[in-house]
C-alpha cells in the first residue's frame, strides 16, 4: 500500500480557482484559519522589521539576463548526492496539525510527489517515523532542536538515522522564544492534543520556563561538536548570519549552514538573510553546502539566492498557507508553481553566476 492508500479523494484537498502564485494562498489562509493559528503562522518577532527585510531584499535584487545561450539550463539540483527536481526545499515548520488534519503527512506526500525534500521539525505534530512513512520513498531531513537532556537528543538523532533521514539540520538561532506580540495579541496557545509526538517520552527538564532556566540549558558549540562526532549524517546549522559562526560550524565538522533568521520570528532587527549570503559564501569557499531561507516567494528569488552563493533555498509560510487551504494538493501545487517559475527564470536569464552577485 502506498502512503496515501488509506485516503479518499476529498482528503487530498483542492486548489481554488485563481491561485497562480505563492502569495495567492496568504489571504485564503487568513480567511480559513482561526485567528490564533493564523497569528502563529503569519506572525513574526516584535515589529516584524526582519520579516519585512527578508522580502524587501529580494524585491531590491536584480537579475541581468544572459541571452542566446547554447545550453538548456537544468532546474534540477543535487544535495549530498541526491538529485531533486529543483533547489527548493520545504522548510521545517512546527505543529502542522494546527493547519490541516493530515499535518506533516500532507507536506511529506507533497514534497515527495514533486520530488523535493521535506525538512521535518523536532516539533512536528506527527512522529518523525510517521512522516518518513508518509513520504513513501521521498527524501527527508530532520531538523533538530537540541534537547536539555543529552541522552534524549542522541536518541532523537538515532531515530532519525534509523528512519532514513538523509541529513540533520540543527537549528541554533532560537535558544529562547522571540518576542511574539502578534501571537500574544491573538491569544495563541498550542492545544494540548497537538503536543509534539517526538517529545512525548522526553524526561522532565525540571525548568520553570523562565528566561534564566531556558538560558541555562541553551545549546552551545560543544553540543554541536558532540552531535557532529556521533552522527553519520551530514549536519547543517540553521540560523547562521555571521561569517565567523559559519566558519566555526565548518571547522567543527558541519557539512554546511543554512543562512536564516527564522523568517524574522526570533530576533527582530536581524539583517535580511539574503544580505548575509554572499559574505558567508566568500568566507566558506565553494565546498560547504549553503542554503538560504526567509522571504523566498518567486522563481526569480531562487535565481538571486543561487547567484549569491546558495546551493538551494527553503520556503516556510506560503507552503503552510497552501496546506491550510488546499491540503496535500495545495502544498504540491505551491511547490510546483515555484519550481515552474524557477525553470522559466532559468530559460529567460540563463544559469545564476556568482559574478553577478559580486557586482551588486
Ligand atoms: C509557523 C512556523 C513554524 C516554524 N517552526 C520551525 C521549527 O520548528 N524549526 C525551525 O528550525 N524553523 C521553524 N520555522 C522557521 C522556518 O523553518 C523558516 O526559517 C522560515 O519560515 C523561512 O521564512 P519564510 O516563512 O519567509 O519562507 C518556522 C516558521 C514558521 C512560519
Amino acid at each position: 500500500m502506498t502512503a496515501a492508500g488509506d485516503l479518499g479523494p476529498s482528503d487530498f484537498g483542492a486548489v481554488p480557482p485563481g491561485v497562480v502564485s505563492l502569495e495567492d494562498w496568504a489571504p485564503l489562509a487568513r480567511a480559513r484559519l482561526a485567528p490564533e493559528a493564523h497569528a502563529y503562522l503569519a506572525g513574526h518577532a516584535c515589529d516584524g522589521v526582519t520579516a519585512r527585510r527578508n522580502r524587501d531584499a529580494f524585491l531590491a535584487a536584480e537579475i541581468v539576463p544572459r541571452l542566446l545561450l547554447d545550453q538548456d539550463p537544468a532546474p534540477a539540483a543535487t544535495l549530498f548526492g541526491r538529485s531533486i527536481a529543483a533547489p527548493i526545499l520545504v522548510a521545517p515548520v512546527a505543529h502542522q496539525g494546527l493547519f490541516h488534519p493530515l499535518a506533516e503527512r500532507a507536506t511529506a506526500m507533497a514534497a515527495s510527489a514533486v520530488d523535493t525534500i521535506l525538512v521535518a521539525s523536532t516539533l512536528s505534530t506527527l512522529s518523525l517515523e510517521a512522516i518518513a512513512e508518509a513520504a513513501d520513498g521521498g527524501t527527508q531531513w530532520f531538523q533538530l532542536y537540541v534537547q536539555p537532556d543529552r541522552g534524549f537528543t542522541d536518541a532523537l538523532v538515532a531515530r532519525a538515522e534509523a528512519a532514513g533521514y538523509a541529513a540533520l539540520v540543527i537549528t541554533v538561532d532560537a535558544p529562547v522564544f522571540g518576542v511574539r506580540n502578534v501571537e500574544q495579541r491573538a491569544g495563541f496557545r498550542l492545544p494540548a492534543p497537538l503536543a509534539p509526538a517526538n517529545l512525548r517520552d522526553a524526561p522532565a527538564d525540571g525548568g520553570d520556563g523562565s528566561l534564566a532556566a531556558l538560558l541555562a540549558r541553551r545549546p552551545t558549540w560543544s553540543d554541536v561538536a558532540h552531535i557532529v562526532a556521533r552522527t553519520r549524517l551530514p549536519v547543517l546549522l540553521k540560523g547562521i548570519l555571521d561569517v565567523e559562526d559559519a566558519a566555526r560550524a565548518i571547522d567543527l565538522g558541519a557539512a554546511g549552514v543554512i543562512v536564516s533568521n527564522h523568517g524574522g520570528r526570533v530576533l527582530d532587527l536581524a539583517p535580511a538573510a539574503l544580505d548575509r549570503l554572499a559574505p558567508i559564501r566568500d568566507r566558506l569557499g565553494d565546498r560547504p553546502t549553503i542554503l538560504l531561507d526567509g522571504g523566498v516567494r518567486r522563481g526569480g528569488d531562487v535565481h538571486v539566492a543561487l547567484s549569491r552563493g546558495a546551493d538551494a533555498v527553503m520556503v516556510g509560510r506560503p507552503l503552510i498557507e497552501a496546506l491550510a487551504v488546499g491540503g496535500p494538493l495545495g502544498v504540491a501545487h505551491a511547490l510546483r508553481t515555484l519550481i515552474d517559475e524557477w525553470a522559466i527564470t532559468l530559460a529567460l536569464a540563463g544559469p545564476p553566476r556568482r559574478s553577478d552577485a559580486r557586482d551588486q
